[in-house]
């Protein structure tokens, strides 16, 4: 076959294709400009999963009668006029290409108005054919109609997944778009059904629940760049993420905008992450909306199709400002970690045995007094009231109040009384976190304390453990171990870390090579073996321990660095405060 040029609708259909993959990325591109146009309300409407319809409505600023016919003319665009402006850009468009994209793959409808003209204009154009302008009354601000989307694309339409699932595409782009610009008032509805909508207020939080709903009310903590902890220079966060109590098994509802841009990113949300270190158990994920400004110049925003990817010039920084930001919210607001008991009301009068951890665990905030709060943050002395409870209200800086030790319940956890309430404490679970710390601690001094042992241990394992075994060699070194392999199915244990007490090493090998085996816990392997090895030398669930032991036990809780989660990310305490005690006694 001979060279031919493409006629224009063929040239368009397949420009389309890099632009336009489903009904979301119409809606994103509808969005953006609406955006881009100052818009302070966008209404969305959906059918059959947006291949049916979208339409979205904005008052921004409208487009001349004159500019219209240009609007679908691929490579006209307001915002950009040389490659140079990229630099700088402060619109979310750039390339003059959604417009006549979307109008080549649908029945597309702009009408449009400018507050300066009396009257407005309707552009229509069926799958990429070319239309006259008309006049219409003035909308002042424009509305883009985009119908049987893929009509004349039938291979494309065949892709789409089920119209909910489509539906759904949409909704979480909408989320995260209006959990961004919470100073622009957003509906969505689909089918019919009002599916979103918030106010417009500027407010993030009061946006991100309008959005996500009243479970995350009590659980959204601002993020920002603004401490001197969390600073790094060129980049400036904002925005909110969860407090752990709420997580999801996806990362669908975490997302980042840089420079008002929704972006995918891996090792940002990998940086996060990391902020959560054992706050989150393993497979759980934070939700959020994480705002990154940079420097228009440190990051190149052409290098994606759909511009869902960016790539900055100095990425480590901006993982590393995300990560301060966040940690700095999760360890001031420590506080909110802590599992709240509420005990249920029983009806009728409450025999004892009925009253008594009959209830549910909630995981909120609750009742905790503020004064509770502010002295597990501030570490200050707590008000007269709580003064009462314990002379000593005093917080340690990891974000726990100072605990009176009371006894033991069914040889696993500890009960204890603070300011503002009872705690009971999961002694293994606590314990294990200590081991972790200390293991760690040791590890960053690059020189574990070993303790030897006086006869030398010679492990048997089975062939998977040996194969873990090896694997973990250096690892087990690193927080400490000394050992080799010895003869074909076994190890040889010279020593083992000094922060390890009383245990029977041969025992508790085979867990920790059993844990190992099933994938290990941590973000990396020396992690895995770490919190492996904390878990299973600590001390477990049925061991009775005398009070000294116990206070002793609190007390190297009180100063580890994340005292409300061991290694896995279990809670290692439960909190019930004073007042919801004096309720359940009828006593408020
Ligand atoms: N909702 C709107 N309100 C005001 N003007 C709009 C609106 N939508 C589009 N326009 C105008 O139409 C032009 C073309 O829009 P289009 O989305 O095709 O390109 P762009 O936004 O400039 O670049 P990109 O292809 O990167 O999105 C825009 O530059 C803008 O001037
Ligand atoms: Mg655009």
């Amino acid at each position: 076959m001979s060279i031919q040029l493409l006629a224009q609708d063929t040239i368009g259909k397949i420009a389309a294709g890099e632009v336009v993959e489903r009904p979301a990325s119409v809606v994103k591109e509808l969005i953006e400009n609406s955006i881009d146009a100052s818009a302070t309300i966008i209404d969305i409407d959906i059918a059959g999963g947006g291949s049916e319809r979208i339409r979205v409505s904005d008052n921004g600023s409208g487009i001349t009668r004159s500019d219209l016919s240009l609007a679908l003319q691929r490579h006209a665009t307001s915002k950009l006029t040389r490659f140079d402006d990229l630099e700088a850009l402060a619109t979310l468009g750039f390339r003059g290409e959604a417009l006549p994209s979307i109008a080549a793959v649908s029945r597309f409808e702009i009408r449009t108005g400018i507050a300066a003209e009396s009257s407005g204009a309707v552009l229509r154009s069926p799958f990429g054919a070319e239309a006259e302008v008309e006049p219409v009354a003035n909308p002042h601000g424009t509305t883009v109609t985009v119908e049987d989307l893929f009509g004349n694309v039938p291979a494309r339409r065949r892709f789409l997944r089920q119209p909910g699932t489509e539906a759904t595409y949409i909704t979480r782009l909408i989320s995260a778009y209006a959990g961004h610009r919470s100073d622009i008032a957003w509906s969505l509805t689909s089918d019919g059904r009002n599916s979103l909508t918030t106010k417009g207020s500027g407010d993030d939080a009061e946006a991100a629940v309008g959005i996500n709903g009243t479970e995350i009310v009590d659980a959204v903590l601002p993020i920002s760049s603004d401490s001197e902890a969390a600073r790094v220079s060129g980049v400036e966060v904002s925005g909110w993420i969860t407090a752990p109590r709420v997580s999801r098994s996806h990362r669908q509802n975490l997302f980042f905008f840089v420079n008002g841009r929704l972006i995918q990113h891996r090792s940002l949300m990998y940086a996060l992450e990391e902020a959560y270190h054992s706050l989150l158990l393993i497979g759980r994920h934070p939700m959020g909306m994480v705002r990154i400004q940079v420097d228009p110049r440190q990051v190149d925003v052409n290098v994606h199709p759909t511009k869902a990817e960016v790539r900055f010039a100095d990425e480590r920084s901006v993982a590393r400002a995300v990560q301060r930001a966040a940690h700095e919210a999760l360890v001031s607001q420590s506080h909110d970690v802590l599992p709240e008991v509420t005990f249920e009301r029983p009806q009728g009068p409450p025999s004892v045995s009925q009253t008594f951890f009959r209830g549910e665990r909630q995981w909120t905030e609750g009742s905790a007094t503020q004064d509770e709060r502010l002295a597990d943050v501030t570490g200050e002395q707590t008000s007269q009231e709580d003064d009462r409870t314990t002379p000593n209200g005093i917080a340690h800086r990891s974000g726990i109040p100072v605990l009176r030790v009371l006894g033991q319940v069914a040889a696993s956890f500890i009960i204890a009384e603070g300011p503002g309430g009872m705690f009971l404490i999961d002694q293994h679970a606590a314990h294990e976190r200590i081991m972790y710390e200390q293991i760690l601690d040791q590890m960053e001094r690059h020189d574990a304390d070993r303790q030897p042992l006086l006869d030398p241990l010679v492990v048997d394992l089975a062939p998977h453990e040996l194969a873990i075994a090896e694997r973990s060699m250096d690892e087990m070194r690193t927080i400490g171990f000394d050992l080799e392999l010895f003869g074909e199915q076994a190890i040889l244990i010279r020593a083992i870390p000094a922060v390890i007490k009383r245990v029977d090493m041969k025992e508790r090998i085979h867990s920790i090579l059993e844990e190992l085996a099933d994938g290990g816990a941590g973000d990396t392997w020396l992690d895995s073996v770490a919190i492996s090895a904390a878990c299973h030398t600590s001390i477990r669930a049925g061991q009775a321990l005398s009070l000294d032991e116990m206070r002793e036990l609190v007390n190297q809780l009180e100063r580890t660095r994340q005292p409300r989660a061991c290694g896995h990310g279990r809670p290692t305490m439960l909190h019930m405060s004073q007042s919801e005690l004096e309720k359940q006694f009828s006593r408020k």
